[in-house]
């Protein structure tokens, strides 16, 4: 069986008071069995690791460098998150693809950075609404996972998020069949590639999850979690998410 994971992205969001939202989380994060994730910015982790410092909540970075170390102004490398108190990295969101043009080999190369320092790597694929439009999906889908997914993935040192770019942030969600039919399709190619261990990786749903849609949606097949970003700010939204799955 697959531990459900509810894993929020703050993306640009949170300064020291919003801090207090994490300890909000606590009590909900620990009456259920699932793994409970927040990515806050990096100036924040280290604050936020003490802070759920003995809870059911785990601390993630929402991005590194592919080096250890080196003349990379403003960058951030795997080993600083994870000496922050970072457990979980998320690698290639649609926002680090069109705003930084990562492409699928510079997230796989992240995503082995996150493996070498005990991180375990959400990477993020999904197609553009003009490529949902054009019938698309699986094939950009299918390459982004490919290309994207190290050989040395597992199903313990990854997690594969499914975010449609133009249901984040939209409002707009797909309907249960197409999140069913593109997990599915996840599904069948990580078993395709990994084995037995393909049944292993959590596959999450992300764009526009909410209190009022999350039970709906963690009831589609091959649905183990979700990614959320602007209903994980509020504990009072993303505890009914937590809650619900
Ligand atoms: O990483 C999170 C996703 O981009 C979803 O964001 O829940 O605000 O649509 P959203």
């Amino acid at each position: 069986m697959r531990r459900k994971l509810a894993a929020g992205n703050w993306k640009m969001n949170g300064l020291a008071a919003d801090l207090a939202e994490l300890d909000a989380m606590k009590p909900a994060a620990a009456t259920r069995q699932t793994d409970v994730l927040i990515c806050t910015p990096a100036t924040l982790i280290s604050r936020a690791a003490e802070a759920v410092s003995g809870s059911a909540i785990a601390i993630g970075g929402q991005d590194c460098h592919v080096n250890a170390s080196g003349a990379h102004t403003g960058d951030i490398s795997a080993a600083m998150l994870a000496d922050s108190g970072a457990g979980y990295v998320i690698t290639g969101h649609s926002e680090r693809r069109v705003d930084h043009g990562e492409t699928d080999a510079v997230i796989a190369a992240k995503s082995e950075a996150g493996y070498a320092n005990d991180l375990i790597a959400v990477i993020c694929i999904g197609e553009s609404l003009e490529e949902r439009e054009g019938g698309q999906t699986l094939d950009v889908v299918g390459t982004q996972l490919k290309n994207s997914t190290p050989d040395a993935a597992t199903g313990a040192n990854t997690v594969i998020a499914y975010e449609p770019v133009w249901a984040i942030g939209t409002g707009k969600v797909p309907t249960l069949e197409q999140i069913a039919e593109v997990h599915d399709f996840i599904r069948a190619k990580l078993v395709e590639r990994f084995g037995e261990d393909g049944n292993a990786f959590r596959v999450l749903y992300g764009g526009s999850v909410k209190p009022s849609n999350a039970q709906d949606i963690f009831a589609v097949s091959n649905v183990d979690g979700a990614l959320v970003g602007g209903a994980s700010l509020k504990a009072s939204d993303f505890n009914a998410i937590i809650e619900a799955l």
